[in-house]
């Protein structure tokens, strides 16, 4: 491997999805056959994810990543699992080895992307792809009709407004939002507002309706959750995907799997938006589970809406961070 290929290796492993674009992987180049994943430790979010595990499952993502770009190029690898320690954590080695073979998941890494507007009007055949896929992903439990529909967009609006009343939680939040092309990370990082699918104006306001002073006060006269409410995306989706795997899954197993069902709705032709509050907060997912006759031996990883893009969607560029910022130094 030489250096572009190695760049180009990474390049791939970082259009994995991770939580809130933080992108806490890093790579070293042990030698010309081996990667070692580490976590930056430094990028996680601290109160929304106190042990990490959102990290493990981008960790994961990424990984998947780096498997699918190999095996497009004919390899295949060792792995051997790390738990190091320290704000570098070591959490796998990866050694190239020949005899990969393609994956036809690969390409569509190269357009999958979070997307958060409102969806076109479901179609039939937006609606059969997604029984295929209820078919495809046994971990995907799919909800469909307006009635289902309300009552996660509901839900969803309760347990937004449940972590968002902690001023600790939206001042972290709106640490990775960049909601002003001005901002410095804009390209680089964290959830900007053409990611969000927010005009201008709409990033303003998100801005000064998570503030510090405008978010209780608006609470406290019901306007909050009118302002931050997303029912309406939700209602527009062609359903609802309740995602859960084992409990006793390991979060870095769980990322992996987590991308890769992405990419088998991409490549039914459909988009997502990611709603893990659903899934974090305890109560809200043991009720989902529940109504849904989810088993007590799986967790609620998250719930994707999802649906087609409309036409007029213009996908704003990628936002990641440079290789090179990716790369550790080998010791
Ligand atoms: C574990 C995990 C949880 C996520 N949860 C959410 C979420 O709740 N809401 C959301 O909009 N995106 C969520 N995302 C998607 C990321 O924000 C997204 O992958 C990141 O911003 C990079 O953008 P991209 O997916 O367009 O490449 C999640 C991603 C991961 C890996």
């Amino acid at each position: 491997m030489n250096a572009a290929d190695i760049t180009a290796l990474i390049e791939a492993a970082n259009r994995a999805p991770s939580v809130h674009n933080i992108q806490p992987t890093r790579f070293r180049i042990d030698d010309e056959r081996t990667i070692t994943l580490l976590e930056d430790t430094s990028r996680r979010l601290f109160v929304g994810d106190p042990e990490g595990k959102d990290n493990q499952k981008s960790l994961g993502a990424a990984f998947e990543g780096l498997m699918l770009a190999l095996a497009a190029h004919g390899f295949g690898a060792d792995i051997e699992k790390l738990s190091g320690a320290g704000a570098l954590r070591e959490t796998a080695r990866i050694r190239i080895a020949t005899g990969g073979v393609a994956d036809a998941l690969e390409p569509l890494t190269h357009t999958r992307a979070s997307y958060r507007g409102a969806f076109a009007p479901p179609t039939e055949a937006d609606r059969s792809a997604l029984a295929q896929i209820a078919e495809t992903c046994p971990d995907l439990h799919i909800l469909q009709g307006a009635d289902a529909l309300q009552h996660v967009g509901r839900v969803f609006d309760d347990a937004s407004m449940e972590v968002l009343r902690a001023p600790a939680y939206r001042a972290e939040l709106l640490s990775w939002m960049r909601l002003s092309p001005k901002h410095p990370d804009y390209e680089r990082d964290g959830l900007n507002a053409a990611h969000m699918a927010l005009s201008p104006i709409e990033a303003f306001g998100a801005g000064l309706v998570l503030g510090p002073k405008a978010f209780p006060a608006l609470d406290s006269i019901g306007l909050a959750e009118p302002l931050i409410s997303e029912s309406g995306k939700v209602g527009s989706a062609a359903g609802v995907a309740l995602f859960h795997r084992p409990t006793d899954e390991p979060e870095f197993e769980t990322g992996r799997r987590f991308y890769r069902v992405w990419l088998e709705i991409e490549r039914a032709g459909l988009a997502l938006c990611p709603m893990s509050v659903l899934a974090d907060v305890p109560h809200v997912a043991q009720r989902l589970m529940r109504e849904n006759g989810i088993g007590s031996d799986r967790k609620l990883v998250t719930a994707f809406r999802i649906g087609r893009r409309p036409s007029t969607w213009k996908q704003p560029p990628r936002t990641r961070l440079p290789v090179s910022e990716l790369i550790v130094r080998a010791a």
